[in-house]
């Protein structure tokens, strides 16, 4: 197989993207059911996952090849500290603490890092672009989901440093597609976004818990039960996320 990075990557990762997007709990996000306790827990597991991610990016941002990936204007761990004093109060900082699959997630990008740093790349993608795509229709379901005053608890989704997402994305991907990599790297990188996937999934199995506990169990399997295994039509033909509208 060939390619560049950038098809190589939307291509071998489009199941694992519509995976996610049927993931229970996003699911339950996507019909506009966010629960205020779930919801800060995954942004308190995503602040250590995107600390770890950040804090290895800038320690590369002089490596021969991830310095041209170098795009601090995506760094979310700003935003995220926004987000959990909003949902958490001024103790934020002593009230979260990393959970299990947090904890993996986390210690992966710190072993690659090491290992075999090119390998970040994968985790960039697959959050950054992520956020930039489907992440702002999740910023609209929040704000209405959990009835937020203008402007508070969605730092998250709000990249004040970059002008027109889509227009960055594509930069982004000319980036991607601009690294020179042999095959067997493209292949590694690949097979490292598609954990990074998963290593997601594994996030959102854990918050559902809480989302269970707040909505009962009835609404939840009512919720999820009708979706299971299909596409949504955005997973197949990956187009315009403002034009977005939850199915029934
Ligand atoms: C609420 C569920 C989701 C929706 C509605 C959604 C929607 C979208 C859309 C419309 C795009 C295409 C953007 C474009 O072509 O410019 C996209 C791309 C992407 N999404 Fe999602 N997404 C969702 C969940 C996720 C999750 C959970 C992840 C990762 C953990 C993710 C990662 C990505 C990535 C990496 C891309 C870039 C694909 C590429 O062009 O290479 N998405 N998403």
């Amino acid at each position: 197989m060939s390619g560049k990075l950038a098809t190589r990557l939307r291509e071998g990762t489009k199941q694992s993207h519509s995976l996610a997007e049927n993931a229970d709990f996003i699911q339950c996000f996507l019909k506009g059911v966010v629960e205020k306790t779930s919801y800060r827990q995954l942004l308190g597991n995503f602040y250590f996952v995107y600390t770890a991610l950040e804090e290895q990016l800038t320690q590369h941002q002089n490596h021969p090849l991830l310095s041209q990936l170098y795009f601090p204007e995506l760094y979310r761990q700003q935003s995220l500290a926004t987000d959990l004093s909003y949902y958490w109060g001024p103790q934020w900082q002593t009230a979260i603490t990393p959970s299990d699959a947090t904890q993996r997630y986390v210690d992966r990008i710190n072993d690659i890092a090491i290992a075999d740093p090119i390998l970040l790349v994968a985790h960039s993608y697959t959050r950054y672009l992520g956020d930039l795509s489907g992440g702002q229709l999740l910023k609209k379901l929040a704000q209405r989901g959990m009835s937020l005053p203008q402007g508070q608890g969605i730092a998250f989704y709000e990249f004040d440093d970059i002008q027109t997402p889509k227009t960055f994305k594509a930069t982004y991907r000319q980036s991607l597609d601009s690294l020179h990599l042999d095959e067997a790297t493209i292949t590694r990188i690949v097979d490292e976004a598609n954990l990074a996937f998963k290593l997601n999934m594994e996030l959102f199995k854990e918050v559902e818990g809480n989302l269970i506990q707040a909505i009962g169990q009835m609404i939840f399997s009512h919720l999820t039960r009708s979706r299971r295994n299909r596409q949504t039509p955005w997973s197949t033909e990956l187009g315009d996320p403002t034009a977005l509208q939850p199915q029934d």
